[in-house]
């Protein structure tokens, strides 16, 4: 699996002895709200973490553990999955509401972004939020991706934003 690295951030891959961090974050009710799946204890990540490491070795993309570098604190998550079942890859991202509305998120997707277009030779990349989402959205339109659709995904009603490789290019070179 590949670890990628910003100005602030290294992105690598999630470990057991994240669990305790991960439950804090991903056990917030507020950092949850618009996440379909909702909060998780940390047995129910505990119990996901076997999945998702063999997700990284069939697939080669995945959620990456976001750290920031001079803290070493784990932030959150940040990466590329399939929507909801379809072929298509989406971005997603969800981090530590301590750390919100500093670009981290923005920062982490470039990268995201960038490894699926460059190293997995994606066309294009989408992304959802539900319409109350407006962070999410503003992270999707700060990273160049355009609204396409109203749409319907994890059971929810969702925004659909996507962005493609010639555009992401011109966008961040
Ligand atoms: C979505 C999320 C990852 C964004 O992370 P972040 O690091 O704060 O994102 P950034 O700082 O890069 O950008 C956030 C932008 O949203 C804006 N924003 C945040 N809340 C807002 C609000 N209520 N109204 C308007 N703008 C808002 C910020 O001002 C910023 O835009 P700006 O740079 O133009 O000022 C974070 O809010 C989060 O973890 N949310 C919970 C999980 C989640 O909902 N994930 C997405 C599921 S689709």
């Amino acid at each position: 699996m590949q670890e990628l690295e910003t100005e602030h951030l290294w992105l690598r891959q999630f470990r057991y002895e994240d669990l305790d961090r991960m439950a804090e974050i991903f056990g917030d009710p507020e950092v949850m709200r618009f996440i379909a799946s909702g909060t998780k204890t940390r047995s129910e990540l505990e119990a996901a973490f076997p999945a998702m490491l063999e997700r990284w070795k069939c697939q080669e993309f995945g959620m990456w553990a976001v750290i920031e570098k001079a803290s070493q604190t784990l932030l959150g998550r940040c990466g590329l999955i399939y929507l909801d079942g379809t072929p298509e890859v989406e971005l997603g991202y969800a981090l530590d509401k301590a750390y919100w509305n500093r670009g981290m998120a923005t920062e982490a997707s470039i990268a995201c972004l960038r490894f699926g277009f460059e190293k997995m030779g994606l066309e294009r990349i989408v992304a959802i939020a539900q319409p109350a989402n407006i962070a999410s959205q503003r992270v999707m339109q700060k990273v160049g991706m355009t609204f396409e659709k109203n749409a319907h995904y994890y059971k929810t009603d969702v925004v659909y934003y996507a962005i493609s490789r010639n555009e992401f290019h011109s966008l961040h070179g």
